[in-house]
This record gives structure tokens, sequence and C-alpha cells, in this order.
């Protein structure tokens, strides 16, 4: 990749060939989960840290930062990064001052005379509204004192924040006027808009009726940011059929590190038995982070009949996974990962060994009363697990999960009286996922009520478009009411979403 653009000047740095400078910095300067602390300097980002991608509620759907996330994972996705800028072009390594004052800052590289100007930036020349990083990285403040300035130096988009519901610059400082006038002033000035990545991945989380489109054509884009491709396949994965499965093996094999790594921290949410044929490129990645990731989703019967290549990769990778979560174990995320790696290799005594060490650790913690529930569930030993759901009620924050939980146990009690109680609690909760509307939806629908379960079930489709599930389940259920306009208007939704 060449450092150079049709505006670039002066300032000519040796192009750049390895991360290894980036790194460095991101080591510190990156949201991310230390996986392994016996880091080497100059070794791969991914064979340490597990980095986070643009993902809720860290980022925003394009890119932007919502909590606090350092600068790297922002710079990734900056035109600059790909054309071979460092932080050090504008931070002096050694006493990190900025190499430079105000725009003289960006002038090191970009023409005064073509964006020191008012029909560049639109504002008086030196006065706020003129500078530079007010519109490419703009700041917001952490903890009301830290002011973190955005390193996409992006820029400012007010029509992705009417399509996207996501921040911009213009409409940071002219909080008085709304995002189309700005878009609006933009639009005249510059032309429309071009498209933009964020598109794919609001389609990704919201799981909108294009969404499965949208990921698939960005996990292989390669003129898009690589972090941006790395969560489009994260997002992908869980919408595994013939039309994707493709696109996530292309993932497994891209020669971009973070696109691999992005498929690895998706692989749990596929069906156990449909992993392997993308964990098993991935067991032979060259990040340690990664390996470690694909390695645990298949640990248990799936990798019991690999060939003896892929048998000692597994072997050192599943090694690899049980060491980084073992010195994570101080987090309840940390057991709760070893546990369910316990689980997942059938020994229960030790999962719930350590699913009740997290517990006692962080007795705020869902996951973990989940996921021991289900492990008494496993063993037919369902009164221990409904104590555990109990006991959780009075705990944890996030309750959503829990009702969901507790409503299925009284499903499998079949008492659906309890049952639709605990369901609709989910279904309600304002953390509600798609997957509880589907289940109290036809909950509902198995206890005669129907027309409340179409009322849920139509709602569910309106906020989740793409959950195919959900338009089965009302497919379904007009067919047995012969309500065949319906069927069909759900029939095309299901067709549309596969592309045909
Ligand atoms: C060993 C960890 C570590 C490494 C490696 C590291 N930093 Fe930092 N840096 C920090 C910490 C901690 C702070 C203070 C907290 C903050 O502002 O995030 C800081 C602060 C900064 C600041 C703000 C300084 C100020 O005056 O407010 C800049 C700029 C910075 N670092 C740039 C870099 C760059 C560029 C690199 C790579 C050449 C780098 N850092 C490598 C830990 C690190
Ligand atoms: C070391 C050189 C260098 C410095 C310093 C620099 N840039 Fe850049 N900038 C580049 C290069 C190279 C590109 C990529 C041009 C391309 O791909 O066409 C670029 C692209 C951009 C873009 C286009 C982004 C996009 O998505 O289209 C913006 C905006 C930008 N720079 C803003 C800034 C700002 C603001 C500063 C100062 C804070 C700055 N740059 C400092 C080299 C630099
Ligand atoms: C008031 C906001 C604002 C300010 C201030 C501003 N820009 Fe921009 N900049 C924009 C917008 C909007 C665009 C997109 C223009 C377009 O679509 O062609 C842009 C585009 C760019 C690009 C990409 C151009 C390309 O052809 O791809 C660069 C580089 C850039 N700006 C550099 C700068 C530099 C350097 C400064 C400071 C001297 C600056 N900008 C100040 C709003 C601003
Ligand atoms: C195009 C120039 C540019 C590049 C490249 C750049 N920075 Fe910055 N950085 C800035 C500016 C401008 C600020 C704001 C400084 C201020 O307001 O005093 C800043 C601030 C920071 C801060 C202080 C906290 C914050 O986020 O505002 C840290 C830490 C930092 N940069 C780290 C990095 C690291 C690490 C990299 C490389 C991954 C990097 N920067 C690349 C321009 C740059
Ligand atoms: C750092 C704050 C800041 C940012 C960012 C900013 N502006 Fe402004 N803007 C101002 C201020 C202050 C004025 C009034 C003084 C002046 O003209 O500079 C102004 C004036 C204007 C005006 C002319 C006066 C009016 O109200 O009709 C327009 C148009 C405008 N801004 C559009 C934009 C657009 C579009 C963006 C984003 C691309 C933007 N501004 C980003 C601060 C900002």
């Amino acid at each position: 990749m060449a450092r150079q653009s049709s505006d670039w000047q002066r300032h000519s740095p040796s192009p750049k060939t390895t991360d290894t400078e980036i790194e460095t910095c991101a080591f510190c300067h990156a949201r991310r989960t230390t996986a392994f602390p016996d880091a080497l300097p100059g070794q791969p980002l991914l064979d340490n840290l597990q980095v986070a991608l643009l993902t809720e509620p860290l980022y925003h759907a394009d890119g932007q930062i919502k909590d606090e996330v350092f600068e790297y994972g922002s710079f990734l996705q900056s035109k600059m990064y790909h054309s071979g800028v460092t932080c050090s072009d504008c931070h002096q390594p050694h006493s990190l001052k900025l190499r430079a004052e105000g725009n003289g800052l960006c002038a090191q590289c970009h023409l005064p005379d073509k964006y020191e100007n008012k029909t560049h930036h639109l504002h008086t020349q030196g006065s706020e509204g003129s500078q530079c990083v007010n519109c490419h990285m703009p700041a917001k403040n952490y903890m009301v004192v830290d002011p973190r300035r955005n390193h996409s130096l992006r820029i400012p988009r007010p029509d992705l924040s009417l399509k996207l519901d996501t921040p911009n610059a213009c409409n940071q400082c002219h909080a008085d006027k709304t995002a189309a006038w700005a878009a609006d002033i933009l639009q005249t000035q510059f032309g429309a808009p071009k498209p933009h990545y964020g598109e794919a991945l609001y389609a990704g989380r919201n799981g909108l009726g294009n969404a499965i489109a949208r990921l698939a054509e960005l996990t292989v884009d390669p003129t898009k940011p690589a972090i941006a491709r790395a969560t489009a396949a994260s997002l992908l994965a869980p919408y595994l059929s013939r039309e994707t499965a493709p696109i996530l093996q292309m993932s497994a094999n891209d020669p971009q590190p973070l696109i691999g790594y992005g498929l690895a921290t998706a692989l749990d949410q596929l069906p156990p038995a449909q992993r392997m044929p993308f964990a098993y490129p991935l067991l032979f990645d060259a990040s340690r982070v990664t390996r470690s990731l694909a390695a645990r989703s298949v640990a248990g019967p799936a990798s019991q009949s690999l060939p003896a290549e892929g048998q000692a990769r597994f072997e050192e990778a599943l090694d690899d996974y049980q060491r980084s979560q073992q010195f994570n174990a101080d987090r309840p995320e940390g057991l709760s990962n070893l546990a369910t790696l316990f689980m997942q290799q059938g020994d229960i005594d030790n999962a719930r060994r350590l699913y009740r060490l997290a517990i006692a650790q962080a007795p705020y913690y869902t996951p973990a009363y989940v996921n021991l529930a289900d492990s008494y569930r496993q063993t037919a030993n369902e009164g221990e697990g409904r104590k555990v759901l109990e006991d959780a009620l009075g705990t944890v924050r996030e309750k959503a999960p829990i009702h969901h939980a507790l409503g299925l146990w009284y499903v499998r009690q079949k008492n659906m009286t309890e049952a639709l109680k605990h369901l609709q609690d989910a279904a309600e909760s304002p953390a509600a996922t798609d997957q509880y509307l589907y289940v109290y939806g036809v909950a509902l629908n198995s206890s005669g009520q129907t027309s409340e379960a179409l009322r849920v079930l139509e709602d569910g489709h309106n906020r989740h478009p793409g959950n195919l599930s959900i338009l089965y389940a009302l497919i379904s259920i007009h067919q047995a009411a012969g309500q065949g306009e319906a069927v069909q208007k759900y029939e095309a939704a299901v067709r549309a979403l596969s592309g045909g």
C-alpha cells in the first residue's frame, strides 16, 4: 500500500510495510481483553489481545466511538491508516506532543490551498468551525472531563444520522439545527453522499430485511476497512445458510487477520454440529487468539474425529484458550467461559463449580445463572435449575434472560400459565431479543391465544424483519387459519431475505 494521495505533499514518510508501530501503541490504546499476558514487543496484536470489533454498545453502527474505546479501533477505519499513515505522523513518539499546532498538523500532508478555505470548510477562516479536527476528529467526553478525539478521521455524515441514528460533527456544534439541515448543505456543496459500511452494520445489528445481502457484500469487499468487514463477518455468522456458507468459508481463509478473527468470535452462535467447516481452517490461522477461539467453538464431540494434523493444532489451540481464560479468571466472564468449555467436554461437575464461583464473585452476572440452570436441565435435575433462576431474580441487573429461561422451564413442566407470565416479562423488557419475542409468540399460539400470538410475532417481525424463525411461525399460524393472503405475504418476505 502506497502512502500517497493526489494532495500528498512535503512530509513523505516511508511506505508502510508492517503494522508494527501502530500495534505497539495499540497494545495500550485499544479497547480489548488481554488474552495472553506474556506478549513480546513486535508480536502481532491478535496473538495476545482480543480486540473489540465495531460492536454494540461500544461503537455506533457506522463505527463512530460511543463508549470509551481508545484510538486503535477508530484509526483502523480511516483511509489514512490504509494509506500507511501511523500514530507518529501526528504524535511525537516520545513526548507524545502533536507534531504541529492547529490545522498545521494536517497541512503536513494536506494542501492548505485546497482545504484551508471556505469552499471546503464553509466557515469563517480561523473560527472554530474551520478547524480540521472539529469536523474530521470530533471530540467526545468520557467521565465528563476526559475528551477523546475520534481517530477514524471520517467525513461528517449528517445524512447517515438520519438513516442510522448516528451522531455527526456538524450537529455536535449546531445542536439547534437538524441533521437534515446539515445534510442538505453538504449535498448542495459536494453532491450526493457515498455509500457507507455503516449501512450494512446497521442492517445486521437490527436484523433488517436486507441484512444478509448487505453483510455478505461488506464481508468480502477488500476496499472496505478490515475492522468493518470483520464486524460484518461476525454479524453474518448467525445467518448460516447455503447462500452464506461460502462467504463465511472465504472469511475463514481471508488474508486479513482481522476477518478470520471476526468470524472466530461468532462461531459459538452456530449450532455445534455446523461449526467445524469454518473452525477448521481457523485452527491454522496465524493469530493465536483466533486459533484459540476457533478451538473453543469445536471443543467436545465435534473435535473427536479430526485428521492428525488438525488434531495437534486443535489441542494446542484449546490449551491456549484455557490459559487465556485462566488468566481472566478474576472476572466472571473468564470463569463462565471456562465453565462452558467444561460443559462442552462433558465435565459437568467442574462446569457447575466454576459457574458457582462466577456467581459468588459477581452476583449480578446473568449468564452464569442461565448457564448453570441449563446444566441442570441437561441432567434432568429441573428442581435445582429453577432454584438457580429464582435466586437470580433477586440479584441480577439484567433480568430478561432469567425470565426467558424461567418461562422455558415452565413450558417444560407444561405449566403454561406461569410460563406465559415469564416469557411476557422477557418479551416486554427493553432488552428483549428477537428470540424472546419469537418464543413468547409461539407459546401464546400453542396455548390457544392465536390473535395475541400474531400480534406479538408481527411486532417481532416489524422490529426484526431479518428473523426467519419469526417469519416461519407467522406463515404456519396463518396457514393453520387458512389465511392464504397473509401466508403469501410472509413467504415473499422469506424469499426476499434469501435473495431470491
Ligand atoms: C504501555 C502502554 C502504552 C503504550 C505502549 C503507549 N501508550 Fe500512549 N498512553 C498510555 C497511557 C496509560 C496514557 C494516559 C491515559 C490516556 O490518555 O489514555 C497514554 C497517553 C497517550 C497520549 C495522550 C498524552 C497527553 O498528553 O494527553 C498520546 C497522544 C499517546 N499516549 C500516544 C501514544 C502513541 C503514539 C504510542 C505508540 C508510539 C503510545 N501512546 C504507546 C499508555 C501507553
Ligand atoms: C502523514 C500524512 C497525513 C497527515 C499528517 C494527515 N493526513 Fe489525512 N490523509 C492522508 C492520506 C495519505 C490520505 C488518504 C488519501 C486517499 O486515500 O486518497 C488522507 C485522507 C484524509 C481524509 C479523507 C478521509 C475519507 O474517508 O475520505 C481526511 C478527512 C483527512 N485525511 C483528514 C486529515 C486531518 C483532519 C488531518 C489532521 C488532523 C490529517 N488528515 C493529517 C495523509 C495525512
Ligand atoms: C466544517 C467541516 C469541515 C472542516 C472544518 C474541514 N473539513 Fe474536510 N471535509 C468536510 C466534508 C463535508 C468533506 C467531504 C467533501 C466531499 O464529499 O467531497 C471533507 C473532505 C475532506 C477530505 C477528503 C477529500 C477527498 O477528496 O476525498 C480531506 C483530505 C479533508 N476534508 C481535509 C481537511 C483538512 C486538512 C481540513 C482543515 C484544513 C478540513 N478538511 C476541514 C468537512 C470539513
Ligand atoms: C492525523 C493525526 C493523528 C493521528 C494519525 C493520530 N492521532 Fe492521536 N490525536 C490527534 C489529535 C489532533 C489529538 C487531540 C490532541 C489534543 O486535543 O490535545 C489526538 C489525541 C490522542 C490521544 C489523547 C486522547 C484522545 O483520544 O483524544 C491519544 C491517547 C492518541 N491521540 C493516541 C493515538 C494513537 C495510539 C494513534 C495511532 C493508532 C494516533 N493517536 C494517531 C491526532 C492524531
Ligand atoms: C466546532 C463547531 C462547529 C462545527 C463542527 C461545525 N460548525 Fe458550522 N458553524 C459554527 C459556528 C460557531 C458558526 C458561526 C460562525 C462562523 O461562521 O464560523 C457556524 C456557521 C455555520 C454556517 C453559516 C451560518 C448559518 O447558521 O447559516 C453554516 C451553513 C454551517 N456552520 C454549517 C456547518 C456544517 C454543514 C457543518 C458540518 C460539515 C458544520 N457547520 C460544522 C460551528 C461549527
